[in-house]
């Protein structure tokens, strides 16, 4: 769902394509999927993708994302390419929003529910991206550095705010849940101080930064694009592997329970192409334990923001801290799971 009302209509459209890309436009369909607005443009060329992005996108960050996606395009990797505009550029910017037009790519996008081979597919895809990407410049996030600098205390503050905003909806029906599982994250913090040191020695790379079912475009048994790099950072790569398996249907949107021998069938399929060491596969689930634990999105939407799907984002949090028990349950299973496959 789109996050912002768009500033585009069929009129627009039209006139943008033909003054700023030299496109004679035939019609358009607003998509369903994605958090910018987007469509599918028709015009006697063929068929385009047109991005209106949500108004805090700056153009420099849209061309750092072309830069991107065409040296993979050349590498032939499978990307959605940037149709460059009549003066050279990979977008323009309209009523102060960033509209950038790219190859459409005939597919279908899952949330969640990525079939197994799909999925399996995708973590092939991962690794050939992590390889052309080793060395490419972005800026590094979620570094040892970064892990120093997050308090656990101000974190654990953060949950006592929202634990006190609950406190005013006592007759929610969510109240008791939400309570348990703020409670719960609030008391891992005493944990995030012994996982900062997993940040150190592993490895990192230049990667999507949001590697899931919704960032591809898939045929029956393939994938035909990996699109998105609107995310894109220098990030430890297991960080990357694990919620990409996940979040794109690695673990049911049902249940939390994760099969560690498939996650180890996943890592097994990107090592194919990438490799990781020993200490990437013992940091793996601690990373990714850090960086969720932390996080309060859901919470914060369902109770301060009140945003308006506010109910599925609260399900979504739940699903994610329901990930956080197990994760936590068993974290040194994984690792030792994944370290004997090196064996
Ligand atoms: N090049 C493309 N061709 C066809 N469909 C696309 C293309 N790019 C994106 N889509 C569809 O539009 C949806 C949203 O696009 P995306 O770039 O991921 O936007 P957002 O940044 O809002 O997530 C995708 O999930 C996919 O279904
Ligand atoms: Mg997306």
């Amino acid at each position: 769902m789109a996050l912002e009302k768009s500033v585009l209509d069929r009129d627009k459209i039209s006139m943008l394509l033909q003054t700023e890309y030299g496109l004679h436009f035939i019609d358009h369909k607003k998509l369903a999927l994605g958090s910018a607005n987007c469509y599918k443009v028709r015009c006697e060329e063929g068929d385009f993708f047109l991005k209106e992005y949500q108004s805090d996108f700056t153009m420099d960050r849209v061309d750092r994302e072309a830069d991107l996606v065409s040296y993979l395009r050349v590498r032939c990797f499978p990307v959605a390419g940037f149709v460059k505009t009549l003066n050279g550029g990979h977008a323009v910017l309209y009523e102060g929003h960033v509209v950038s037009v790219q190859d459409y790519v005939e597919g279908r996008t899952y949330l969640n529910d990525l079939p197994h081979t799909l999925l399996m597919k995708s973590a092939g895809y991962l690794g050939r991206l992590h390889t052309l990407l080793k060395d490419y410049p972005l800026e590094t996030e979620m570094d040892y550095r970064w892990a120093e600098s997050i308090s656990s205390e101000a974190v654990a503050r953060k949950f006592d705010a929202l634990l006190v905003t609950l406190e005013e909806e006592r007759s929610d029906p969510q109240y008791a849940k939400i309570r348990e599982d703020l409670i719960f994250k609030k008391n891992l913090m005493a944990c995030i101080d012994d996982w900062k040191q997993f940040f150190r020695g592993i490895t990192f790379s230049a990667t999507h930064g949001d590697y899931t079912a919704c960032q591809l475009i898939c045929g029956e048994d393939d994938i035909r694009a990996i699109i998105d790099f609107s995310s894109a950072g220098r990030l430890p790569v297991v960080w990357e592997i694990m919620r990409s398996y996940i979040q794109s249907g690695g673990v049911s949107r049902s249940d939390t329970k994760l099969d560690v021998e498939d996650l180890a069938a996943y890592v097994a399929e990107y090592m194919k192409y990438a490799p990781l060491s020993r200490r990437d596969l013992e940091a793996m689930p601690y990373l990714y334990l850090f960086q969720l634990t932390q996080s309060s999105y859901g919470y914060k939407e369902y109770l301060v923001t009140k945003t308006e799907n506010r109910e599925a984002l609260l399900d979504f949090a739940f699903w994610r801290t329901g990930i956080c028990r197990e994760i936590y349950g068993r974290a040194k299973e994984i690792s030792n799971v994944l370290t004997a496959s090196m064996n």
